[in-house]
C-alpha cells in the first residue's frame, strides 16, 4: 500500500487516463476524489470504486473556473480532513490545420489545458502548503516535445494549440517545483505517448483508430501500443515516496518512440 493514508484529487478522472490514475492510486490504499467536468462519469467512477472497497467522492468540477476549484478544495478537505495529492488529467484537444485555426479552437485548448491546470494548482497549494506536504503531477504529452501530431496513419494533425498548452505545462511543471519546493511540495508531469482512450478514439474513426494504432506499435521500439495503466504506473511512483526527490521533471512514458522530431 504505497499511498496508505493519503488524499488524492484526480482532475478528469471520469474517463481515461484520469479515471486509470484514480484507480491505480486508489489500490495503493488513498482516498480518492473523482472531479470532472462530466457528472454522469464522475458517478459511474465514484460507485465503481466504492464497490472495489475504496474511499471515494465525486465533485463536477470545471477547471477553467477558479471558483468551482476553490469548492473542490474545500469539499475535499471538509470530507478527508487534508489534500496530499494533486493529479491534474483534465484535457481536451480541438485539431485543426494551423492556417484554419480559429480563436475558439485555440483559446478553449489552451484554456482547459493549460489554464486549468494552472488554477488548479494555485487553489491546492495552501492546502498543502499548511501541511508542508504536497505532490502535484501534471499530465503533459509527448505532443508537449513537438511530437506526435503528425498527420499520419491516422492522426488529424493540425495540433498548434494542443502542442502549445501542453509545452506550457511542462514549463509551469518546472516553475511550479521551483516556488513549491520550498513548501516541501513535489511537482513533475508525466507525458504519455500515444494512449487509446476516448479522447484520441472518438476523434478518428475506427479504420484511423487502427491506422493510428499500427503506425505507432511500429514506431515504438517496444512494438506495442500504450495502455492507460502504464501511464497511471508512471503516475503512481511520481506521487509516492518513492520519487521524494525528484520535482519539476516530465517523464515521457511513450514505449520508446523512434519518430521523435
Ligand atoms: N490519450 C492519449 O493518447 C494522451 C496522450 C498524451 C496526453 N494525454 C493527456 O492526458 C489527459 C487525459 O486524456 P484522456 O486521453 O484520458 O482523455 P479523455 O477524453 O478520455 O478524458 C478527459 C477527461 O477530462 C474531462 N474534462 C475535459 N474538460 C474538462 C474541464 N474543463 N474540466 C474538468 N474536466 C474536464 C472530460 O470530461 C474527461 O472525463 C489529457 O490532459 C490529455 O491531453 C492523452
Amino acid at each position: 500500500m504505497r499511498l496508505k493514508g493519503r488524499v488524492a484529487i484526480v482532475t478528469g478522472a471520469g474517463s481515461g487516463l484520469g479515471k486509470a490514475i484514480a484507480e491505480r492510486c486508489a489500490s495503493e490504499g488513498a482516498s480518492i476524489v473523482i472531479a470532472d467536468m462530466n457528472q454522469g462519469a464522475v458517478d459511474a467512477t465514484v460507485k465503481e470504486l466504492q464497490a472495489a472497497g475504496h474511499q471515494a467522492m465525486g465533485f463536477k468540477v470545471n477547471v477553467t473556473s477558479r471558483a468551482q476549484l476553490k469548492e473542490l478544495m474545500q469539499a475535499t478537505e471538509d470530507k478527508f480532513g487534508k489534500i496530499d495529492i494533486l493529479v491534474n488529467s483534465a484535457g481536451i484537444t480541438r485539431n485543426r490545420p494551423f492556417k484554419e485555426m480559429n480563436d475558439e479552437d485555440w483559446d478553449i485548448v489552451l484554456g482547459v489545458d493549460l489554464k486549468g491546470t494552472f488554477f488548479a494548482v494555485q487553489a491546492v497549494a495552501d492546502y498543502m502548503i499548511k501541511h508542508r506536504y504536497g505532490k502535484v503531477l501534471n499530465i503533459s504529452s509527448l505532443g508537449g516535445l513537438g511530437v506526435g501530431g503528425h498527420a499520419v496513419g491516422g492522426s488529424p494533425g493540425g495540433s498548434s494549440n494542443y502542442q502549445a498548452a501542453k509545452a506550457g505545462v511542462i514549463q509551469l511543471t518546472k516553475t511550479l517545483a521551483r516556488e513549491l519546493g520550498p513548501h516541501g511540495i513535489n511537482v513533475n508531469s508525466v507525458a504519455p505517448g500515444f494512449i487509446l482512450t476516448p479522447m484520441t478514439s472518438t476523434t478518428r474513426t475506427p479504420e484511423e483508430v487502427k491506422e493510428h494504432m499500427a503506425v505507432r506499435t511500429k514506431t515504438c521500439v517496444l512494438n506495442r501500443a500504450g495502455t492507460p495503466q502504464d501511464i497511471a504506473n508512471a503516475v503512481l511512483f511520481l506521487v509516492s515516496e518513492e520519487s521524494s526527490f525528484i520535482s519539476g521533471q516530465t517523464l515521457l512514458v511513450d514505449g520508446g518512440r523512434t519518430d521523435k522530431i
